[in-house]
């Protein structure tokens, strides 16, 4: 056994807890912090204009970077890997990060999440590179709610292609990522179950989250999941399904007339951090422990300055283990406190 495999997999028979006695099981690695879209609560342009300064190439972890790191996450015990944003698709050759990703040992699941606008060009390569499946984000079929949500741009047809060819392509269960927020578009949350009802895509509804410094959340402006599954449930009856594995964020139901599935993801009305395995890399190597973090771990230093795998191991168990973050459990107490440090931007470390 070559002596790199050796130390994979002794390192993957000790996988850590963290002080909460949660395993790590899932990373989620933002390949570019771009986007080419300018949601408003996630890349507002008055912050993300024309000379905002995104990252340099050589600032962005190189594709063998993060797959010596996904390696190593995989040896600690991760099983899923999700590749974000940004917009991962913008970054040239995602398809090779993708193979390479899926031929590590242990197998892990790989999935992207993307705001589709590009899916439709890249779906069959993606596929071919063995991508399992992917997520896509979509808050409205309205063309000018879509468009005011998205910062402007009108590509809610190319969106909806590319989720079609993402489906023919066979990147399933494919997930329809919908966040929504009172007075802007919850009122035709109901239509996006509509249209992909009987498809086999299954929406998820999200809470609509204080994540970053810069979207202007006020509690006011969160559906609460019970609500909104009142309202679907009135017109398309719907059954609880159990969990696919532990640490699913999404509470499952199917419709009772047997015409698919449907999810809630309430961060806000019931936090889970209770079951919270995610990791997340940022696309310059910054290690973060939660999706509210205020610090995180840079690995890149370490990598380029030639640490060896064992190192690198201890670095990432080092932090897993002190890991203590449940923020959405906190989230009253922390923000009625005094002023917080600046969180993490979304568009930095993905979703
Ligand atoms: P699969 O079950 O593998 O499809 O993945 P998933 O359910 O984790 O889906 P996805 O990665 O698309 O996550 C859906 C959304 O849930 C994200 O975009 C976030 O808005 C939210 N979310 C995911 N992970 C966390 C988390 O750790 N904390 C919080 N608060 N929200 C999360
Ligand atoms: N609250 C909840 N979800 C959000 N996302 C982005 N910002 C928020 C927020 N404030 C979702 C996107 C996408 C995923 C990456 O995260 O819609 O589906
Ligand atoms: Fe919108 Fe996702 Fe791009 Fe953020 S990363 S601006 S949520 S499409
Ligand atoms: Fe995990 Fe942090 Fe989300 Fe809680 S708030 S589920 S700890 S990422």
């Amino acid at each position: 056994m070559p002596p790199n495999e050796r130390v994979v997999q002794i390192a993957h028979a000790r996988g850590p807890r963290d002080a909460l006695a949660r395993p790590l099981r899932d990373l989620r690695i933002s390949v570019m912090d771009r986007c080419n879209f300018r949601c408003p609560y996630c890349m507002p342009r008055d912050t993300f204009h024309d000379s905002y300064r995104f990252m340099k190439s050589a600032e962005r972890l190189s594709f063998e970077e993060i797959v010596r790191l996904a390696r190593l996450f995989v040896a600690l015990g991760v099983q899923k890997i999700r590749v974000t944003g940004g917009e991962p698709l913008l970054r040239a050759n995602l398809a090779d990060l993708v193979g390479d990703l899926t031929a590590l040992p242990g197998g892990p699941d790989v999935a992207l999440t993307t705001n589709g606008v590009l899916l439709a060009k890249y779906a069959s390569e993606l596929k071919a590179a063995g991508l399992a499946r992917v997520t896509v984000s979509l808050d409205s079929l309205d063309p000018e709610i879509f468009r005011k949500l998205c910062g402007g741009f009108d590509e809610l047809e190319a969106v909806l292609a590319g989720i079609e060819h993402a489906r023919r392509a066979g990147l399933t269960p494919l997930k329809v990522n919908t966040v929504v927020q009172r007075g802007v578009n919850d009122a035709g949350a109901l239509d996006i179950a509509a249209r992909f009802r009987g498809t086999g895509v299954v929406v998820r509804y999200i809470e609509y989250m204080d994540v970053g410094n810069r979207n202007r959340w006020q509690p006011d402006l969160v559906v609460p999941s019970a609500e909104l599954h009142a309202r679907i449930h009135a017109r398309w009856p719907l059954v609880p399904l159990s969990r696919n594995y532990v640490g699913e964020v999404a509470q499952r139901y199917a419709y009772a007339d047997g015409e698919g599935e449907i999810g809630f993801i309430s961060s806000i009305s019931q936090p889970f951090c209770g079951d919270c395995s995610r990791a997340r890399l940022s696309s310059d190597g910054v290690l973060y422990t939660c999706l509210f973090a205020t610090h995180g771990l840079d690995l890149r230093a370490p990598l380029r300055a030639g640490a060896s795998d064992e190192e690198l191991l201890a670095i990432v168990r080092e932090r897993w283990t002190a890991r203590a973050d449940r923020y959405s459990e906190l989230r009253a107490t922390l923000r009625a406190g005094a002023a917080q440090e600046p969180k993490v931007e979304m568009n930095y470390i993905g979703g």
